[in-house]
């Protein structure tokens, strides 16, 4: 799959990074203990983390492993991320995505989810789009319910979530859509 450099919804504009997105996503969400709660990352405190985070996005375009979009919505610039996995399986892609908190319950990662999942399937070499959440990842699992995936099962002990346990793997649902 070759995604597009830019993908525009209705409300929203996902789009490649750029080195200014770092003040911006540590203002918006990176230092939010509650947005990362059920995340492979602890919060970020210095902004010089959360620049790190930006110029491996950035790099990342330069690979092909993934692509990291960032969020416009609102007039406002760099709300969220959508990272798009292609190498998650044969012909298969998945994703990650994160929001502000003050941007939730509004529709936005649905709306999001759903464009990509649509231009992912439309590829002739893709026919599997999938992720996991965390067990009491509600919001998100709902999220991949909205855009029309379906749950294939529980996988057990499967991700480190430190913010809630530091220690042991944590279950996950697992949800995919296929053609
Ligand atoms: C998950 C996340 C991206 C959802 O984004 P969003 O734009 O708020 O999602 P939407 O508005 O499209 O849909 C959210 C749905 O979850 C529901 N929801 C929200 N919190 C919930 C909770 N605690 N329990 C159950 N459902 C919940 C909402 O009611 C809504 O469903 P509805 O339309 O049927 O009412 C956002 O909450 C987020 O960034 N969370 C932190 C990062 C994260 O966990 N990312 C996912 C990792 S797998």
């Amino acid at each position: 799959m070759i995604p597009t450099s830019e993908i525009v919804t209705e409300r929203l504009r996902l789009r490649r990074p750029q080195p200014m997105d770092a003040e911006l996503v540590f203002e918006h969400y990176a230092r939010d203990p509650e947005v990362s709660r059920y995340l492979a990352w602890r919060p970020h405190v210095e902004l010089a983390e959360t620049r790190d985070y930006i110029t491996s996005c950035i790099d990342a375009w330069h690979g092909t492993m993934n692509r990291p979009y960032l969020i416009d919505a609102d007039g406002q610039q760099a709300i969220g991320v959508f990272d798009l996995r292609l190498r998650s399986g044969p012909g298969a892609v998945s994703f990650g995505y994160v929001l502000a908190r003050a941007f939730w319950n509004r529709g936005y990662m649905t709306e999001a989810l759903k464009a990509v999942v649509a231009q992912a399937l439309a590829q002739h070499d893709v026919w599997r789009v999938w992720a996991f959440c965390d067990v009491e990842n509600h919001a998100s699992a709902r999220v991949m319910e909205k855009a029309g995936m379906e749950y294939e099962g529980t996988l057990r002990r499967w991700a480190m979530h430190p913010n809630v346990d530091p220690i042991a793997p944590r279950d996950c649902r697992c949800y995919a859509r296929v053609k």
